[in-house]
């Protein structure tokens, strides 16, 4: 997506969001999430052992709340043939979900499900589509508290890929409009993301194309309902990968959007999502967040230092953290960088909603889309002063300044204590800016606190 696009959509005003009770979903989830680490292979043994390991390492004093299970965990067979309700795979789940849930909830954390918007799941165990009420009845009924509803396997007649076709009479509103762009050239299908989806081929919305309305939007907002309708707080976290501008119309259906397609443990695919993220800073706040996709901390051959940068940026732009790696095997150091104080701090800020945002991009002139080499410089405000990122995608150590006249939170004559957020260490009272060493893609944290 170009700047462009971005800069078009900056001016539609914000979606009336939802608030759960309880302040629930207010602050980005912080949690575990067995996908990154198992993929299918799951059962109840698996989920146990990470809540047991997340409590017994400190992660939920540091406040990690959520223990979910992904996808795989229900009969692929099929639903109940009488009460049409999804069944647990007993053999994974002895005591079905509710007995894992059970435990889950006595070991202090909530728990968390997973279903998609489709006639399947990604791993083809059956969909929530047309079944949303059950499904929802059901979640509540078992204890769950978050829903990962994903985006695989929507019947022909919901896709959102066909740019001149007839609506189906059946379905309200209306999915796909005839589309015109402002530099005349037809609507083309853009295919970055798993389902076409169209857009004009300098990157601006499709004109007649009001997203809010398409069925995407429209299959996710009845799975929001159906939660919205149970005696029982559901985190309701959307993962259609971006499809569909979920930043323009999601916030008034659930609590996060995936943004982008999924992640996988290598550095490249890290640097595309924090590329695509740092154009949407400015959609999320309380209640309603950028989700970049779960953490890859422990998995792969990701080095201390891309490590640091993958948590440092996620922090920052208040994703949702939540773990996905076997924790009883993370090393003291990845534990170091997922328990980092200041950092989650930031992200669970209860004054300040709003994310960093790039103030200047570095290597690229300011709003290039680059996949490789994404925006370097952030910075965010929070209760304990503004937090600055400085990244170096390069191979090699370099100097990089925070200059206090390029960062909107600062002021170019101030003088800020500031202290440097990975080595814990106060480097003083600095004026006008502050220059440090980062090496080979890591990332430096310096928090400005404004007491000279
Ligand atoms: C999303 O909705 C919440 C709750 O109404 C609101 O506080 C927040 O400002 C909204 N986000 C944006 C970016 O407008
Ligand atoms: C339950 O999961 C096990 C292990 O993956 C599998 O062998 C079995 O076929 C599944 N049972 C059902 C009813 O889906
Ligand atoms: C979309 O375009 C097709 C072909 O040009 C036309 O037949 C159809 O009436 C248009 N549909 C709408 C909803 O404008
Ligand atoms: C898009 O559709 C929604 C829902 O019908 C409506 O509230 C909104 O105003 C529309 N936006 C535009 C730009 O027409
Ligand atoms: C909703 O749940 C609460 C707490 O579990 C319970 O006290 C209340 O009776 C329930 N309300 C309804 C309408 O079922
Ligand atoms: C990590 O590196 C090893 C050795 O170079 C390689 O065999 C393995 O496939 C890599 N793993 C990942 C997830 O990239
Ligand atoms: C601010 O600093 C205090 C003391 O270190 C810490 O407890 C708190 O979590 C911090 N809050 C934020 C939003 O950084
Ligand atoms: C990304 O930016 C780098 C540094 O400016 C440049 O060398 C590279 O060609 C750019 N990539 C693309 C696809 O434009
Ligand atoms: C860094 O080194 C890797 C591996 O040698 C190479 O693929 C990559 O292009 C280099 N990146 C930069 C920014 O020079």
């Amino acid at each position: 997506m170009s700047p462009a696009l971005v800069l078009a959509l900056a001016t539609i005003p914000a979606v009336l969001g939802l608030q759960l009770p309880g302040g629930v979903g207010k602050l980005p989830a912080l949690g575990w999430n067995s996908w990154n680490a198992y993929g299918c292979d799951i059962d109840e043994t698996r989920i146990l052992q990470a809540a047991n390991a997340m409590k017994d390492k400190g992660f939920q004093a540091a406040g990690y709340e959520y223990v979910n299970s992904d996808d795989c965990w229900s009969q692929m067979s099929g639903r109940d043939a009488v009460t049409h309700q999804l069944l647990p795979n007993f053999t994974k789940f002895p005591e079905g979900i509710q007995g894992t849930a059970n435990k889950v909830h006595d070991l202090g954390f909530k728990f968390g499900i997973y279903s998609s918007a489709g006639t399947m799941t990604c791993g083809r165990y059956p969909g929530s589509i047309g079944y949303e009420a059950i499904d929802a009845e059901t979640f509540a009924s078992w204890g769950v508290d978050y829903l990962k509803y994903d985006n695989c396997f929507p019947p022909e007649e919901w896709y959102d890929d066909c740019l001149s076709c007839e609506p189906d009479p059946s379905f309200s509103p209306t999915g796909i409009v005839n589309g015109t762009c402002s530099n005349s050239t037809p609507p083309v299908h853009h295919y970055s993301f798993d389902r076409p989806i169209p857009i004009c081929a300098d990157g601006w919305p499709v004109d007649g194309i009001n997203y809010t309305t398409k069925f995407t939007a429209l299959k996710f907002r009845i799975m929001g309902n159906a939660l919205l309708a149970q005696n029982r707080t559901i985190l309701y976290s959307l993962c259609e990968w971006g499809v569909d501008l979920p930043w323009t119309w999601a916030n008034g259906t659930g609590q996060s959007w995936r943004m982008s397609n999924d992640i996988n443990p290598s550095w490249t695919r890290i640097l595309q999502i924090l590329n695509q993220n740092s154009f949407l800073s400015d959609y999320a706040d309380f209640y309603g967040h950028n989700d970049a996709d779960m953490l890859e901390v422990g998995n792969g051959n990701l080095t201390n230092a891309e490590v640091r940068t993958h948590f440092s940026l996620w922090a920052m732009m208040k994703s949702p953290l939540l773990i996905g790696t076997d924790v009883t095997k993370l090393s003291d150091h990845n534990i170091g960088v997922l328990q980092n104080k200041a950092l989650l701090a930031f992200n669970q800020d209860p004054v300040y909603g709003k994310p960093a945002a790039p103030y200047k991009w570095g290597i690229n002139p300011d709003w290039t889309y680059n996949t490789t080499f994404p925006a370097q410089y952030w910075s965010g405000a929070s209760s304990n002063g503004t937090m600055v990122a400085l990244f170096n995608p390069l191979n090699q150590t370099v100097k990089m300044t925070a200059d206090y006249k390029e960062i909107p939170e600062l002021d170019a004559k101030g003088c800020y204590r500031v202290m440097d957020i990975w080595d814990n260490t106060d480097l003083g009272r600095k004026k006008k800016k502050v220059t440090v060493n980062v090496g080979p893609h890591d990332t430096a944290v310096l928090l400005f606190k404004n007491s000279c």
